[in-house]
């Protein structure tokens, strides 16, 4: 299965998230591709809105793009795993570089985020990446392998885990796009590793509707997961056919 989603980021209003949802909905009504599996991470405060507009028997996946490891308690303006399921999320985007630089996101929350997304039922979608220093001198491998190893210490079963592999250097306006060569390596060890144990393992860091197909085809990459390119419901109902044709 293809895992091929996008989380907004800090974007859209309510109007705004309603119109995506209902767009997508009426676009998948029939359901989803075969073998692709949309999800969508809206802001927070929309989650409630588009679950609701995409029904609770739709193909498509909620995730919120972060979550605290705690059930409850005095954790101003954090919001918990059971919180997030309460509004509809049956994923947690964990880890994402921005989280990890701007709001002092460690491996060792990132690894309490990812247990207690798998306590309560919900899938971990584990994000790790390396600045462009350690990619031009070659490190790229071994600080993903570190990542994710960390964010992983002590899980078990990693059956229900999303591993979204997201260079910094690739992602965002100033991203660079990665070329096949650029990201093999590092998906050639995820793959060796986690492959066969994990749910998906997707790239991510400006896929856009020209070279998500030549994504898809390195050795590996079974997802994707995409910001802007997707941030326009054509765009994404887009990127998802071009999924379904390599799937
Ligand atoms: P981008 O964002 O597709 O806009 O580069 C990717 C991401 O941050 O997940």
């Amino acid at each position: 299965m293809l895992w091929v989603g996008t989380s907004w980021k800090m974007n859209k209003t309510l109007a705004e998230a309603s119109d995506y949802a209902t767009r997508l909905a009426a676009a998948l009504s029939d359901g989803a591709p075969t073998g692709v599996q949309p999800f969508i991470i809206p802001p927070a405060t929309a989650l409630t809105t588009v679950r609701a507009i995409l029904g609770s028997d739709s193909p498509v996946e909620l995730g919120i793009q972060n979550a605290h490891w705690a059930d409850a308690g005095a954790w101003t303006g954090e919001i918990s795993v059971p919180q997030a399921a309460d509004a509809g999320a049956t994923l947690v985007e964990i880890g994402h570089s921005e989280r990890r630089e701007f709001f002092a996101e460690t491996d060792r929350t990132v690894n309490l985020k990812v247990k207690a997304s798998l306590t309560h039922g919900l899938r971990p979608l584990l994000c790790c990446g390396e600045p462009g220093e350690v990619f031009d001198a070659g490190g790229s491998v071994d600080h993903i392998m570190a990542q994710v190893a960390a964010g992983l210490d002590g899980v078990d079963d990693v059956s229900r885990v999303l591993i979204a592999y997201e260079p910094i250097w690739a992602i965002g306006e100033h991203g660079r796009e990665a070329r096949p060569e650029d990201i093999e390596g590092v998906f050639a060890a995820l793959d060796a590793e986690y492959g066969d144990k994990v749910e998906c393992i997707l790239y991510g860091g400006s896929v856009n509707q020209g070279n998500a197909e030549e994504t898809l085809q390195v050795k590996g990459v079974n997802g994707l997961f995409v910001g802007r390119s997707a941030w326009q419901v054509d765009g994404y109902l887009e990127l998802l056919r071009i999924a379904a044709a390599q799937a």
